[in-house]
């Protein structure tokens, strides 16, 4: 069997399947087991099973942000794998002179590089490298490099979540049926709570409890995605509170405020926050039998959300999960070199599969209706009907003209306008007449990119007079390829503020149904939800 895990990159942590993160916890268990004693007979082969020893294997390092145990371990990792490690010294690279992340990061490729860790404060960049450094490597004839993502601003963290698990595991004696876990602190802006949201689903009942102020409180949308994954999760405001009540947590993960990702309000009300996610030294009694500490680190010195005094007591587990960092990254670059992973057995990860039955078909004949004053009916060409159907007269509007413009209607014969149901008084819908426009298909691109700016919407093929087809327009699973749409988050990679020449094509939004029956568009880079109003709400 292909060794599972080889060659792929990992961007966020559901770029793993559940049974592959459960794999790469064994492999670094029976890692961790021989390290601990690499004089036993039994050692050595599991050493010569993980390593790549292999100098001309080459990792690079580009961490844009700062860090001592994700770019220490991954670097202790490479040494104890015998390969070439380097580290570009971003201080003096040319991303300074304004190159592009893509320029930069090719020419690393060019250097037989097989591997790339990154940090950095763009949200995405590893999906946009992975996706540019495997057109350049095609292009070339190489081999395309694999990109783990070291912590990627605000987004997600997915090798620390994975060493995070491995330590929880551990303290669960390898039960992976139930976790109850408490999250303190930063949990705005601290990416490794957010990689916690997809990949605590290891565990079968996951029960979370979030204590944080509000304004530092887990982002709604990571809230329903972790109540859609079936997590219990309760809420609370401050350190204080969530001490006072019975239920704590035994595995409480603690994380530090994040000061350089916020912003002046935040700032402005620090003293309040930290006082409402920092445990005291005198809470001790209250935490100790109860609950065991984690921490993702570095904490603060000054002010600390964890006191030193806990540092030699039962509650430490911060520096054995500190520690198991590097065997963590070195099970990972063994699987993603292909050394691990043909013993695996279980679910491979899958590519999303996407429902294209959102565009039907419905009754033709007959000749189109509810034609608005003023308007005449078209001979040939097609009629586009129920735009934005219901909505305010001037929000129709706004979905006539954006039909006009991105399509480049407005280059050839049309008009349009908004009518109100002749069944359904005080409704309203958009139409627009595209007379001598060729028939179209429901499989045709033209119809995809309708049905991204105005499902719901009704296609009428017009010939002679008559509808000879009417497709309907569902909402596609997925929007990409289109100009005008670009992601609202101003820290992802693909923002226009950044610059960075990715394609419309890879510019790609997919549907996530929201419990609430309201589906979001997520973006492929930074996972940012928009509903369709901030997708196109901009321009
Ligand atoms: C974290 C990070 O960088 O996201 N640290 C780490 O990787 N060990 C947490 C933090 O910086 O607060």
């Amino acid at each position: 069997m292909q060794p599972l895990l080889r060659g792929r990159s990992l961007c966020t942590i559901a770029d793993l399947s559940l049974d592959e993160i459960v794999y790469l916890h064994q492999k670094t268990a029976t890692l961790k087991g021989a390290m601990a004693s690499p004089s036993h007979p039994d050692s050595r082969p599991v050493f010569d099973q993980f390593r790549i020893g292999d100098p001309d294997f080459g990792l690079y390092e580009v961490f844009l942000e700062d860090s001592t145990r994700t770019h220490e371990s991954f670097k202790q990792a490479a040494r104890w794998h015998h390969i070439r490690v380097d580290d570009q010294p971003v201080t003096a690279s040319s991303l300074n002179k304004d190159e592009s992340y893509q320029d930069n990061f090719n020419t690393l490729t060019g250097y037989d590089t097989s591997m790339f860790v990154v940090r950095s404060k763009l949200e995405g960049l590893c999906r946009w490298l992975a996706i540019a450094g495997k057109e350049y490597a095609e292009f070339h004839g190489v081999t395309p490099p694999i990109f783990i993502n070291a912590g990627d601003g605000k987004h997600e963290h997915p090798t620390q979540e994975l060493l995070d698990e491995f330590t929880f595991l551990e303290r669960l004696g390898w039960d992976r049926s139930h976790i109850h876990l408490a999250l303190v602190g930063d949990l705005l802006q601290g990416r490794t709570v957010h990689s916690k949201v997809d990949g605590l689903r290891i565990f079968t009942e996951v029960e979370v409890d979030l204590v944080a102020p509000e304004e530092l409180q887990l982002p709604a949308s990571y809230v329903a995605r972790m109540r859609a994954n079936g997590f219990a999760v309760n809420v609370f405001p401050s350190i204080q509170e969530y001490l006072a009540q019975e239920r704590i947590a035994p595995l409480m993960y603690l994380t530090r405020f994040q000061a350089e990702r916020s912003d002046d309000a935040l700032k402005e009300i620090k003293r309040r926050l930290l006082a409402a996610i920092s445990l005291q030294p005198q809470m001790y009694d209250r935490l100790v039998g109860r609950t065991t500490l984690f921490h993702p680190l570095p904490r603060v010195k000054t002010n600390t959300e964890l006191p030193q005094t806990f540092d030699r007591t039962p509650l430490n587990g911060y520096e054995a999960q500190s520690r198991n960092g590097r065997y963590a990254r070195i099970a990972l670059i063994a699987a993603l070199a292909g050394m691990i992973g043909h013993d695996f057995e279980g679910e491979p990860w899958q590519a999303p599969a996407y429902d294209y039955g959102f565009i039907t078909e419905g009754n033709a004949g007959g000749r189109p209706k509810h034609i608005p004053e003023g308007m005449q009916p078209i001979r040939n060409g097609i009629v586009i009907d129920n735009i934005a159907r219901g909505q305010a007269p001037e929000d129709i509007d706004d979905h006539v003209t954006r039909v006009k413009q991105v399509m480049g209607y407005n280059k050839r014969p049309q008009y349009g306008g908004t009518g109100e149901s002749k069944k359904e008084p005080g409704i309203h819908k958009g139409l627009l007449f595209l007379s001598g426009h060729p028939p179209l298909t429901p499989d045709d691109s033209e119809i995809h990119r309708l049905a991204a700016i105005i499902p719901g919407a009704h296609v009428n093929v017009i010939e002679n007079e008559r509808v000879q087809r009417k497709i309907i327009l569902g909402a596609p699973p997925r929007i990409y390829n289109i100009d005008e749409v670009c992601c609202e988050n101003p820290a992802c990679v693909s923002s226009p503020a950044h610059g960075e020449p990715i394609p419309a094509l890879h510019r790609e939004f997919r549907r996530r149904e929201a419990p609430d029956g309201r589906a979001t568009y997520d973006c492929q880079f930074c996972d940012t939800p928009h509903t369709p109003h901030e997708l196109w709400g901009r321009r």
